[in-house]
């Protein structure tokens, strides 16, 4: 009954009922993109075991109903089956996940009581699962290793299968291990890559190679908050990786996303050959909320996102190139005026000063002076308790905001960098006001 509620989303994936966090399992497969992601169907709140959700589709933004395909059904993930990735088989997907087990007893739950197991399952339709087999369990992690490892992500490169897994240190250092194996199922340690005084534990580690450099996403916590980067609870990017992933030199760590509500991204490549990243537009521990909860759903997925290589060797983002297809004729952006429940705003400055003001609580502002880009929500309710968000650098010529009927993600001089955020308007058509740039507002038609 409220998959008709104005806050439901119609660009970006969000569950039926219940919760939804990380991205999981992402892969094509046979031309059909498969998505799989975090879930506990029957407690918006997040509480209860978590599964994994599948839905399929071949354009990005027509996808089946949602299934839930793997449980906590077996002795090595009774307390919840968390995230993991993907490889494609002939003939079937390879999926991996860690099987979370938290022991009964009095335990803390980081040096001792907690099982983390690597187990992996197949299915030649993306739902049907085959029998579970434990590939790693915490002896086959290295001595040094608290309880917190997890989150496997395995690719193929040099003839061999490889894996990194996010762990914390007994010590509380964040870190990836990574793994070889040749034939996907044995798997010995190979290697351990780290950064001094950057966090106590690196989640959803994820190596890819862009325009045949590497990179390797995180998701870290414990970074110290600073001004305009790492202002969230916890944080997410990428370092670009120099020579083998397995020697450990990491360059400098760049946020994928500067707004409230982005993290455990992950990305799979297109069978055109394209990255996309996926993102949980959401975050754990947040001190802000999402007034979707008591009404039975919570959370979404973040826009596909194609990843490329830009001038300066840092990533760009930008919506897939399907969402274009969706678009109407522009309408001018001037002044003021309303826009429709899902569109896109593809703005430019002409002031040195900028603002955008949306449902009369929201304004994203830019000043030339300063180099500073801020999102502000003045409306309490608006922002379910965010408040402002703000990078500095960028130049903001350009602005593309992809609206939907409770989120914005917002794309800075072509997708430089990146600010996600909920909202929540009382009424549609959303009100808005601009003052120091013009553009076109394109309605979406889905
Ligand atoms: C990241 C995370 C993962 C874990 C999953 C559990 O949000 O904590 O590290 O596998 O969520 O749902």
């Amino acid at each position: 009954m409220t998959m008709n509620h104005p806050w439901r989303q119609t660009l970006h994936v969000e569950p039926k009922t219940g919760w939804l966090n990380d991205p999981n399992g992402l892969c094509d497969y046979g031309g059909v993109h498969q998505l799989y992601y975090q879930s506990s169907p029957e407690d918006a709140a997040g509480g209860g075991k978590k599964c994994w959700a599948h839905r399929q589709s071949s354009d990005f933004f027509h996808w089946s109903e949602e299934e839930t395909v793997l449980f906590p059904d077996i002795p090595e993930d009774r307390s919840g089956v968390y995230s993991g990735s993907a490889v494609v088989l002939p003939g079937e997907i390879r999926l991996f996940y860690t099987g979370n087990v938290k022991e009964p007893g009095e335990y803390d739950y980081i040096l001792s009581g907690r099982q983390a197991n690597v187990i992996t399952v197949t299915t030649a339709d993306g739902s049907t699962m085959s029998e579970k087999q434990v590939l790693l369990r915490n002896s086959d992690y290295p001595a040094d290793c608290s309880c917190h490892v997890r989150d496997p992500k395995i690719w193929r490169e040099e003839g061999i299968w490889k894996m990194v897994l996010g762990a914390r240190t007994r010590r509380d250092r964040g870190c990836v291990l990574v793994y070889h194996s040749q034939d996907v199922l044995h798997w010995t340690f190979a290697a351990r890559c780290t950064q001094p005084d950057f966090g106590y534990m690196w989640e959803c580690p994820d190596f890819f190679r862009v325009g045949g450099q590497g990179y390797l996403g995180v998701s870290p916590q414990g970074l110290t908050h600073e001004e305009y980067r790492y202002q969230n609870v916890y944080q997410s990017g990428y370092f670009p990786v120099e020579g083998k992933l397995e020697e450990g030199k990491l360059g400098a760590f760049t946020e994928w996303d500067y707004g409230f509500d982005f993290y455990a991204p992950q990305t799979y490549e297109t069978a055109d050959g394209r990255r996309i990243l996926y993102g949980w537009m959401g975050i754990p521990d947040a001190d802000y909320e999402n007034p979707t909860t008591p009404l039975g759903w919570q959370h979404c997925l973040t826009l596909p996102r194609e990843i490329r290589v830009g001038e300066d060797g840092k990533l760009l983002q930008q919506p897939v190139r399907e969402l274009e297809r969706l678009l109407s004729a522009p309408a001018p952006m001037e002044g003021a005026g309303e826009l429709p429940k899902a569109c896109v705003l593809k703005l430019t400055r002409t002031q040195p000063d900028f603002a955008l003001t949306l449902a009369g609580g929201l304004t994203l502002a830019y000043r030339e002076e300063t180099g500073v880009f801020a999102l502000s929500f003045a409306d309490k309710a608006l922002g379910g308790g965010r408040t402002k968000r703000q990078s500095k650098g960028m130049a903001c010529k350009t602005l593309e905001v992809v609206v939907d009927a409770s989120s914005l993600e917002m794309y800075l001089d072509g997708g430089k960098q990146v600010f996600s955020t909920r909202f929540y308007p009382e009424s549609y058509p959303v009100g808005y006001t601009l003052t120091g740039g013009t553009g076109s507002v394109f309605t979406v038609n889905l």
